[in-house]
């Protein structure tokens, strides 16, 4: 959660830009990570002051107490080195105090933006306030900022750089972080640095640079003890000041072609999102990189790891396939509204150059090398959360009848808590939107330690999921900036019937089965432009008999359960509706002590091999007077008159709740809409949960 972003220039005065606007576009992008309190912290025009604005909930209050202020932000401050921050609380309310940037002291000696949790914060203050320092917020990241000025203070001759200092302060750091450091003892230099939390750096510059990739400096010291003596166990550490015997690291730094100086503007954030409308040349930062950016140049440095592991030696800078009007609503009212209706295109890139309609063949690229390995597994693990999880719940029985290998799946949560055991021969599969969940990296990082194969099926290109497994796909939805996840669900939903198609091939037996998919996966893009038509009778159900309701229960089984998940998590999320998704075949087991003539209740009834079960579910509910509302097929008769219907094309049953779950995205965005909510941005909620 928290988007941050900075941003260096190092252009000639004359060409320098309103820093204001640039910052808080950079947070407008990132807003769908968190909308708590929104911050900025730019230079001032005396040396060393430093100007905040900060505002409580969204960006555009922020705009507007930047457009109130007196003073003068159009003009070009002299630095051009700032920094700021769109927060999704976690340590402490959304307040003014607790809004990023956060300072050391009220000079703002070191000042810090911060996506993360860092886990030992509490230790951190209650050290650091025994040494006199005070606090003013009560996030974690205030400690962060007071630590380094406590190490820089501490130091008899000052002569640690700006990145030799921040390497000290994230050695006493645990948990994850990205944070942009800003001091007005190194102005007009930022370091920024990450673990755990996704970062990247844009590079924009107007002349061809001599190098497309960024050397890094591995540090070779004697372990750095500085801060040892700050930990409340240490023996009577704590008047021992810390220690400076760091080593200085030297990198390659950007040059043009010629070799000269050259203007240069440098972008930090936490999604690519916040900088294609300034560059699309970027820089993926790893974890335990420390990046300095000073005097035009990016040097990138590594925190030695406790593991030895050193990671690679150089950081390519990339082109980014992203496009300026993808992350914009266009015609559309909201972000999701404009997902949902993305899908008929967004399904086709996520099949794209990997299925032959015509010879009815799939080829998963990122998967060849891994093939023979993953048939041999003794079983799969779908390890995802929430709509992704759900996505793995909805492909589990097609998996297991095309590959015949058992799968389960799992919620990483729960996965993380049970220390599941996991062998060498487990394929573990880990589904995210982001790639950035804490949990499912977690997981992760749990099964790569035991061995596991790890493929990622993720929709951001350079996530940490993408980058940290061995093999995978990319579902290519395109940027999903809704909170609630929509078109991301339809494409994995996708992604993972591809992969077993893929590693069914050689079942020859399987083949009339397989094709019938692969032709069902060809009618699909048309078939959802259908469903989409009937957005009109289900904004009327919104707005109609679903209106002021308290409660929706969703039932089907078989394929369908999926689909009762995913729309409940929908309504409940953006409307804040109560609704659960039952498994029909649950009813009897306790939920239909539920029903009532009361109980707003919409069932599954497509047709496919458990009709005649649901069926029978529908009797029971309308026994207890219920009027569900009927998900079935257009040429349905069977259904009773008089019961209200959303009809949909029928497909392949393996298929079908993709078809499905598109009337209950709707359904759940016109109840949103109808309520006045903040359809982008759920109360409480942000979109990429980069915290346990
Ligand atoms: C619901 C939703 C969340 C995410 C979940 C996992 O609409 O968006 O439930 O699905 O937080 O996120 P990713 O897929 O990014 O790992």
């Amino acid at each position: 959660m928290c988007g941050i972003f900075g941003y260096c220039s190092f252009l000639q005065e004359k060409d320098r830009k309103t820093i204001c606007e640039i910052l808080c576009n950079g947070l407008s992008r990132q807003e769908y990570r968190g909308y708590d309190s929104a911050g900025i912290g730019i230079d001032g025009d005396k040396p060393g002051e430093m100007i905040f604005f900060k505002e409580v909930g969204k960006v555009a209050g922020l705009r507007k107490k930047i457009a109130e202020t007196t003073v003068n932000t159009s003009k070009t401050f002299l630095s051009q080195v700032s920094i700021a921050h769109t927060r999704w609380a976690t340590h402490g309310p959304p307040s003014i105090v607790n809004c990023h940037p956060l300072r050391s002291d009220s000079q703002a000696d070191f000042t810090v933006v911060h996506n993360g949790i860092v886990t030992n914060a509490a230790a951190l203050r209650l050290v650091l306030q025994k040494r006199g320092y005070k606090f003013e917020s009560e996030t974690d990241t205030e400690a962060v900022a007071i630590l380094t000025k406590y190490i820089y203070d501490s130091q008899p001759d000052k002569r640690m750089n700006f990145p030799e200092l921040v390497k000290t302060v994230l050695k006493e750091l645990e948990g994850s972080f990205a944070f942009v450091f800003k001091s007005s003892h190194y102005p007009n230099e930022v370091v920024t640095a990450r673990r755990g939390s996704p970062l990247l750096i844009g590079v924009k510059t107007e002349k061809k640079l001599k190098v497309d990739f960024v050397d890094v400096e591995f540090a070779t010291e004697g372990e750095n003890k500085s801060m040892d003596a700050l930990a409340p166990t240490s023996p009577g550490g704590l008047l021992a000041p810390p220690s400076t015997n760091l080593l200085r690291t030297q990198s390659r730094a950007f040059m043009s072609e010629d070799g000269m100086p050259q203007p240069i503007e440098f972008f930090v954030a936490s999604d690519a999102a916040a900088i294609i409308e300034h560059t699309k040349r970027v820089l993926y930062l790893e974890d335990d990189d420390i990046a300095h950016i000073a005097e035009g140049e990016l040097h990138i440095h590594r925190l030695r790891r406790t593991d030895g592991a050193q990671g690679s030696s150089q950081r390519t800078i990339e082109t980014l396939e992203l496009e300026l009007a993808e992350i914009m609503k266009g015609k559309f009212d909201h972000f999701m509204q404009k997902e949902i209706y993305e899908q008929p295109e967004s399904v086709v890139n996520t099949m794209r150059g990997r299925v032959n309609f015509d010879q009815n063949i799939i080829t998963l690229g990122g998967l060849r090398a891994y093939l023979p390995i993953i048939r041999r597994g003794r079983r799969i693990v779908f390890c995802a959360c929430g709509t992704s999880y759900h996505s793995a719940v909805a492909t589990r029985a097609i998996f297991e009848e095309l590959t015949e290998i058992p799968v389960s799946v799992e919620l990483a949560s729960d996965f993380l808590d049970r220390r599941t055991p996991i062998f060498r021969d487990d394929v573990c599969v880990f589904v995210s939107q982001s790639g950035e969940t804490a949990d499912t990296i977690l997981a992760m990082k749990y099964c790569l330690e035991r061995g596991a194969l790890c493929m990622g099926v993720v929709n951001t290109v350079g996530s940490t999921i993408s980058r940290d497994s061995h093999c995978g796909v990319h579902i290519n939805a395109g940027p999903e900036i809704g909170v609630a996840s929509t078109k991301a669900y339809t494409s994995q939903y996708i992604a993972l019937l591809m992969i077993a198609l893929q590693l069914s091939e050689d079942r020859i037996s399987l083949t009339p089965r397989r094709n019938q998919i692969i032709q069902g996966l060809h009618a699909l893009p048309g078939q959802i432009k259908t469903v989409l038509e009937g957005d009109k009778s289900l904004q009327e159900l919104a707005t109609g008999v679903l209106a002021n309701q308290r409660s929706l229960l969703l039932m089907g089984r078989g394929y369908q359960y999926a689909t009762c998940l995913e729309g409940a998590l929908k309504i409940k999320e953006i409307s804040y509706m109560h609704s659960e998704g039952i498994l029909a075949g649950e009813l009897k087991h306790g939920p239909l002590a539920l029903i009532d003539e009361n109980m707003p209740v919409i069932i599954i009834m497509t047709r496919d091999s458990f009709y005649p079960k649901v069926q029978s579910a529908f009797a029971q509910i309308t026994a207890r007077k219920a009027q569900p509302i009927v998900v079935c097929n257009a040429d349905d008769d069977s259904i009773p008159a008089g019961c209200k219907t959303i009809r949909v094309p029928k497909t392949v049953d393996c298929l079908q709740g993709l078809l499905n779950i598109i009337p209950l995205q709707l359904l759940s965005y016109h109840l949103a809409v109808r309520n006045g909510f903040d359809v982008d941005f759920p109360r409480n909620l942000a979109k990429s949960v980069t915290t346990e």
